[in-house]
Parts: structure tokens; sequence; C-alpha cells
């Protein structure tokens, strides 16, 4: 575990480094538990580095058995080596000179995952975003790039497949039991891109010609016997290939692409040069194990690593202070591919779904940081949801700004302008400042302040004068560091829509810059004034949520179930829809927690039932349609003195309420929805299900039995409606005979194959309500469970203290405690597994008087304890503060 340094690394403190290496090799002779190391490093004195300057390396728990000089051992004086740091203190004069450097490792013993280990025997590597330190000594950072060239050594029966990153060089025999690669990667890159992979695995192959005729040889590299189940991923692979192509002009630069799945993971993937990483989670799936949403993520991460091979490798980050640089653009890279390939506003519905679970509750709590931090203790609790998610929408907001055009002469000067280079935020924006000639500097906030801006927005109809106006006013409130906000430049995409549910079309606009469809607010509060409108509009604001902002509209509810009805735009639908349930919530909820009654108004109800009904609606819009926020949403919502059982108790009553007057519509829907023909993980088969499923649970409820549920358990054909089933089994009706029964066939049927129990695991670890404590911890001694793969971790302990809120929040604060006791015994072990799963308490100041003290105590018992990783010490104070 890397010892504690209270170290803070500062955006400001930025200086290139004095030396450069130009040229690595690698040489490793793998062993399970004694790997040998042997780099050497063609050093090059950069210009204005004094000779003699001191060489600094970075090391993390390494051990170094020697060191050369110009192929000459190194005298004792002239180096210092620990295991965190080789300092060479007599450094040649010349300005160019090589190191050796041999260090010993063991894969074996490393459960950080991160640097060289081994997952199931396979040697593999972890090396953003500090991983490479663990492997050899290094500049172990993203602006020192360098050509590497490497050579593996393996026993040929352990690992009869040898990878690298580039193209392959070489291979052959050592001896009788050991055998030899060699890969060459012609692209300069930063150590964080390194990857090797040595072990015996299953593959496909395939092959992609690109635009300009070069033959790639794609290989995905399984656990034997489930090369089946990496199909989908292959042709994800050639989708986002072709796709990168078309739509960005980006070719694949090397005449291999490798896939290499592990199953112990700690995070999605990793777009390691030519040798992409993968958590296996995002590669297996076939009908029978994997759902919708699993066919969904595995064709978005693919797709996300792949377009890392040029924003983030091609052109990488100068530093890590610019994360956001690779992954907010990348992610936007995904999300567009993803609406692509499947229904557009479905996708962007989603997005905004996971940017308000996710990034949202971040901005608003203690671990709030800018999309660009500008300070960090522990680089590796900067892969958020606001440095992702956040980070893509503002990507957008630049694309809406300037329009599809000029946003793709700006990505092309991008690509032409940094090919080969470790860029910067500043960079990245002045491209589009230059194609388009418009002053970015504004702009630029959204990624320096954090917090969501509120927007709100008043309304007033002049019917003498034919004007409607509209004032929108921005705030920002203060978050960790950041007392003083300024207005930023707020793109609101809009319509007024007439009587008629059309568009109307002002004859002018006064008062603010208003054009092609979309307001810019600059100021702090701006008045917007449409000339020449008969009648009174009902203005659709935000369309395509076109900013990452929490809009609070002074519309009355038949406005807002006009906008439902009618609005062009179906995210705005769909946005207006989810703004009526979460007010019939927030207050319902409030009401029951003080003893009185909920109030449902009819036409509330009325419009879930037209919407579901209503065919001319893809059937994944209706189902998201119908999908009601979630408790999280809801708390999020009230955001004090949250009391998580009448949150609960409100939500149910809403679904018992729109299943009791609907049940025989969505009984005969539920019916017609029935799968004809075999299975396909397409959109549009997927969205038949999700809706399936979703009416499955109202009409579960509708019923008060367990019988529909059980009855479509039993005989799905597919993971999707088996899991469905198994969801309204568990959360409804958890105990009942029919729960017990269709966990253990799941059970009998999966139980080998960890990633499918990962959602039997996670489904009961959904159960609601204080008692299900017992089970979570019971679970926790299964065979097929462990805290050492953070899958099973993130599925069984995750999912509880994440999405189990009246679960998790038990008044009596055992639950915090148990997370305390959990997050303590994997520290030592797996610190950003660790770091990561605490992040769950991040609202707990939000909670009701009770939970709250609770929930202190238990953050504090683990900020006292004496030897804490970096990691998990950043994320317990930070949560404190
Ligand atoms: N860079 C990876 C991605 O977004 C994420 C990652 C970060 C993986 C750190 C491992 C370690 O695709
Ligand atoms: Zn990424």
């Amino acid at each position: 575990m890397r010892t504690e340094t209270g170290q803070t690394f500062r955006l400001s403190d930025y200086r290139p480094t004095p030396y450069a290496i130009p040229e690595t090799r690698l040489d490793f002779r793998l062993a399970p538990e004694r790997t040998i190391v042997h780099a050497r490093l063609t050093i090059e004195r950069r210009p204005g580095t004094e000779p003699g300057t001191p060489l600094l390396l970075d090391g993390d728990e390494l051990k170094l058995i020697s060191l050369a000089i110009n192929g000459i051992p190194a005298g004792n004086n002239s180096y210092r080596a620990t295991p965190d740091l080789l300092e060479i203190r007599d450094v040649p004069s010349a300005e160019r000179f090589t190191l050796d450097i041999v260090t010993e490792i063991n894969p074996t013993t490393n459960r950080q995952l991160s640097g060289l280990y081994r997952s199931s025997d396979v040697y593999c590597t972890q090396c953003e975003a500090e991983g490479f330190r663990r492997i050899t000594y290094y500049y172990d950072r993203p602006d020192v790039l360098s050509v590497y060239t490497v050579r593996l050594e393996a026993d040929r029966l352990a690992a009869p497949i040898l990878l690298s990153n580039g193209n392959p060089v070489e291979h052959g025999e050592v001896d009788s039991a050991r055998h030899y690669a060699i890969w060459h990667d012609p692209h300069p890159k930063p150590s964080y891109l390194f990857a090797l992979v040595a072990g015996s695995l299953g593959v496909v192959k395939d092959h992609f010609t690109t635009r300009s005729g070069r033959l790639v040889d794609l290989a995905i590299h399984v656990e034997h016997g489930k090369e089946g189940r990496a199909l989908y991923a292959m042709d994800a692979l050639k989708r986002s290939m072709a796709w990168d192509e078309k739509r960005f002009g980006r070719e694949y630069d090397l005449d291999v692409f490798n896939i290499v799945a592990v199953s112990d993971f700690n995070m999605g993937a990793m777009e390691n040069k030519g040798l992409n990483i993968f958590n296996d989670k995002y590669v297996l799936a076939d009908p029978e194990t994997a759902t919708d949403t699993d066919y969904a993520g595995i064709e978005a991460v693919i797709a996300h690593e792949y377009f890392h091979n040029w924003t983030g490798n091609r052109i990488t980050c100068r530093d890590w202070f610019q994360l956001c640089l690779k992954e907010g653009l990348t992610v936007y890279r995904d999300h567009e591919f993803s609406a692509d390939q499947r229904s557009r506003p479905v996708k962007r519905i989603a997005e905004v779904k996971i940017l308000k679970s996710q990034q949202f509750p971040e901005d608003a709590g203690p671990l709030a940081h800018p999309v660009r931090p500008r300070e960090y203790r522990e680089i590796n609790n900067f892969y958020t949801a606001t440095v992702y998610e956040k980070g893509s929408e503002v990507v957008r907001m630049i694309h809406t700004i300037i329009g599809p055009e000029l946003f793709r002469k700006g990505m092309d000067l991008y690509f032409e302008r940094h090919d080969g280079e470790a860029a910067t935020i500043e960079d990245f924006i002045k491209v589009f400042a230059d194609v388009s000639g418009k002053d970015f500097s504004q702009f630029a906030l959204w990624y320096d302040q954090a917090g969501t801006p509120k927007l709100e927005a008043d309304f007033a109809y002049d019917e003498k004068a034919q004007t409607y106006s509209i004032t929108l006013k921005q705030s920002l409130a203060l978050t960790p560091g950041q007392p003083h906000k300024k207005p930023m430049l707020i793109p609101i995409a809009f319509g007024l829509i007439g009587p008629d549910g059309k568009d109307m079309v002002p004859s002018a606009v006064t008062g603010g810059e208003v054009h092609d469809g979309v307001i810019y607010l600059q100021r702090e509060s701006e008045t917007f004034t449409f000339h020449g409108l008969a009648a009174r509009p009902v203005p659709s604001l935000l369309r395509g949520f076109s900013a990452p902002v929490n809009l609070v509209a002074s519309l009355s509810t038949s406005e807002q179930i006009f906008l439902a009805l009618n609005d062009s735009d179906p995210v705005a639908r769909w946005q207006a829809l989810n703004m009526i349930f979460t007010q019939v919530l927030t207050e319902g909820a409030r009401h029951l927690r003080l003893g009185k009654d909920m109030q449902i108004d009819d036409h509330v109800l009325e419009i879930a039932g037209r919407i579901a009904a209503d065919t001319t609606l893809d059937p994944a819009f209706r189902a998201l349609c119908l999908s009601l926020p979630s408790e999280n949403d809801i708390a999020r919502e009230i955001g004090e003195n949250v009391d998580p059982d009448a949150i609960l108790a409100a939500r149910d009553r809403l679904m018992a309420a729109i299943a009791a007057r609907y049940a025989d519509d969505f009984a005969a829907l539920y019916q017609s929805l029935t799968q004809q023909g075999p299975f396909s993980p397409d959109a549009q088969s997927a969205g038949r299900r999700s809706l399936r499923n979703i009416l499955l649970d109202y009409l579960s409820r509708h019923a008060m039995s367990p019988d529909r549920a059980a009855h479509q358990f039993a005989t799905a054909n597919n993971m999707t409606d088996r899991f469905a089933a198994l969801s309204v089994l568990v959360q409804r009706f958890g105990g009942s005979h029919e729960a017990r029964n269709a966990l253990a066939t799941f059970e009998q049927r999966f139980g080998e194959d960890g990633l499918v129990m990962d959602k039997w695991f996670s489904v009961q670890a959904m159960q609601p309500g204080p008692e299900v404590l017992a089970a979570i911890k019971a679970l926790t001694r299964h065979p097929a469970f462990s805290l050492d793969n953070p899958n099973r971790v993130r599925s069984l302990i995750g999912t509880f203290s994440a999405n189990n809120p009246t679960g998790f929040n038990r008044v009596d604060g055992a639950a915090y405690e148990f997370l305390a006791d959990t997050v303590l015994a994997i520290d030592p072990e797996n610190p950003q597994l660790a770091a990561r799963l605490l992040t769950a308490m991040r609202s707990w100041r939000s909670l009701e008087n009770q939970r709250r003290e609770k929930a202190k105590a238990a953050l504090q018992r683990i900020a006292a304890m004496q030897k804490l990783s970096t990691d998990l010490r950043d994320i317990v104070e930070r949560t404190l503060a």
C-alpha cells in the first residue's frame, strides 16, 4: 500500500521534466513470484537543462537489482534508490546516455490491480494513472512520450500468448520450457499506455480494412470456453472502427488490435495502445447470460476504448489535471456513436439520467470538484462522473454553440495541430475558438467552476403587445475551495409551443443573444423577449438537455403536462414528465413523513397511461417515461433532512396508483409485447423488452402477487427477461416461496460464473428495508463472493450502499458500520476499490438528523485509523470536511 505523504499536487506547479526518454526498451522475464524487468532507457537532456542536473525517477514498491549508466554499473554513491524513488546524482554531461535499470517485482502478491499483476493466472498490467512506476523506475507522467520495444519471456505452457503494444516483430523459443515475443510500438506514448499480457487464453479473430487500405488483424482474448461470448464485442469493435472513420475521419494506425478480457479489474477497461485490457464485464455477452443493459454497456465501452486511440493516445494529456481532455471528449464520442447505432433520443435520455443520478450528487456534495481540478492528493480519486460525464457535456455544449460543421473543423484542427503531443484544455478550446472566431473565455469557466448551476426561469405574456418574455437567472452554490463563482455561458436550446402543439416562430427577439433555437445566457440574469406571438406559448427549455444545469421553471402543472404530451423534442417530453413525477414524489414524501396522506392528481396518472398506450412512440421511450425517478433522485431533489423510508413509501404509492388505474391496459400491453422469434440484442427488440419488463413491475404491484413474475422467470429465454422477473420477485416479494425458488434456480444454473452471479448478488442487495443487512452479511460468505474481486464487491456491497437507500440508511447506523468495516478490510489490499466504495457516503449530510449522526460516526472511525492508503484518506477526509 502506498504510504501517505499528505502531499497535494497543484496544476500551477506544472514543470516539464529536465530530461526526455526518446526510447524505452523493456525485457520481462515473467515468473509468478519473481519477475525480472530489465529497462533500457535512452535519456536525453532537454534544451535548457543544466548538464549534471540530477535525474529523479518515480517508483512504487520497487526493488532495484542493478543499475548501469552508459553500460557501466553505477557506483554506490552515484545514485540513491528507495522503493518509490530512483535519484541519479552523477548524471553524464553528454546530451544522450542510457540507463539500464533492473527491478524485481511480484505479480502474484500484487492485489492492488495496478502495475503488473495476475488475474486467474494471466499476467496483465494496468498502468493508468501511476501503475508503471510499480514495474520499473521511470518518469511516470503523461507528458514524457517514448517509443517502446518490449520483449517478453515466459513459460510456454503457462503463457502461450505473449502480447504487448504496437506490432509483433518476432517470437521464438528460449529453451525447451520458455518462449519469447518482441513487440514494437512506433507511436511515442506515455508510460500509462504501456501494457503486456501473458497467459493461456481463448481467442476470437477477425479483421478490418481501413479506409486507406490498411489490413488490421483484430483479436479478442478471453477465458477458454468463453469465445462465443466475445462475438458481440467483436462486432461492436468493427462498427466503432468504421464509425470513427466516417464521423471523425480517424483511422486505425497499427497492423493489429488486441483486446484482452480479465476478471480482476478496478475499472471498466483501459485503452493501452493497440492492446486494450478490459474488465470481462464489458466483453462477455450472450443472450443467456447478459441483459440488454450489458449489451449496450459493451458496445459503449468497446467504442470508448477504441476511440481513445485518437483522443487520448495519439493526443494525450500534459498532466493529470487535464484528464477530462481525453475522458470527457472520448465519452462524448462514445455517446455519439451509441446514438447513431441506436435511438438518438432514447440514448440521450439515458445519458441525462446517468448524469443526474451520478454527477449531480457529486457536484452537490463534499467531493465536488471542477471538470478540470486544480489540485489533488490522489489522482485515482478523480476518475469521476464529473470528469467523464460532465466533461462530455461540456464538449457537447461546444458542439451546440458552434454547430456540427465548425465542430468537425475544430476537431480536425485539433488532430492536425496536436497529433503526437501531450495537450491541455486550453489547446482544446483554442481550436474551436480559431475555427469559429468566437471568444471562448467565458465558456472555459465550465472547466474551472465546480457545482451544477441552478437555472431559474420565469415567464410573462403580454397579450396586447403580443410579446412573450423569458427571464433566466443562473446561480452556482459554493463548493469546496470555491467560495466565489462567476456567471457562465449557458446554451439553452428551446422552443415556444403554440396551442396547436407546433413551435411558434417569433418575428423578432430582443434582450439577449438567441439564434438557431438556442438562447445564450451570459449574465447572471437576462430577460429575452419574443415578439409577434398571437397566443401565449408554452415554453420548452433545455431541449436535448443542452446544458448540465438544474432547471427550475415556473410552469403550471397543466403546462408541464402539455409539454409532456406535445413537445417535438422527446428529451424535453421526458424531462417534463420527470418534473411532474418529481414534484408529486417530493411533496408526497414530505406529507407521508408528517403522517399526512399523499395527494396524486388524476392528470398525473392519466399522462402515464396515455404515454404507455401511445404506439406511435418508441417502446424504449415509453419505458423511460414509465420508470419513475429513483429513490436517490427524489432524495437529491429534496436535498436536506432526507428520510429514505418516506421516499420509498411515496414512490411505491405512485406506482401502485398508476398500476391500479391502468391494470387492464397494462396487462394487455404486456401480453402484446411478448417476444416473437429468436432473441436479438438490437435496440428495437431491447426497447420492447424494457417496456414489457416495467409493465411487469407495475402489474405485480397491482396484483400483489408474484405469479406473473414467477412465470416470466420460469419461461424466459434470455437474461433480460429472466433478470427483470427475478428483480420483481426479490424486491417486491422478497422472502416469498417464489423469490427463494427463483434465487435457488438462478444460483444452481450460474453459480460457477462470477460475472453472472454479480446479478444474483446485486438483486439481493437491492431488496428494500432495514432487514436486508443480515442477508448481505451472509452473502459475503457465499463461495462465489470474494473481497478480492472488484466486480463481486461492487455488485453486492457497492449496490447495497449506493442503490438501496432504505436498506443502507438503517436508523441504527448498522449498515454504515458494515460499510466502514468492509472498506477498512479492503484498503490494505486494494486502495482504489476501498476509496471508490466509500464514495457511497458522499451525501451523508443531507440525511435527517439521526442517520446523519450515525453516518458521521462511521466516517470518523475510518478517519481515525492510523494507517490508511492515500486513496482512502483523501476520500474520507474530503467527505467529512
Ligand atoms: N482510462 C480508462 C478509460 O476511461 C479508465 C481507467 C482509468 C482504467 C484508470 C484503469 C485505470 O477508459
Ligand atoms: Zn476513457
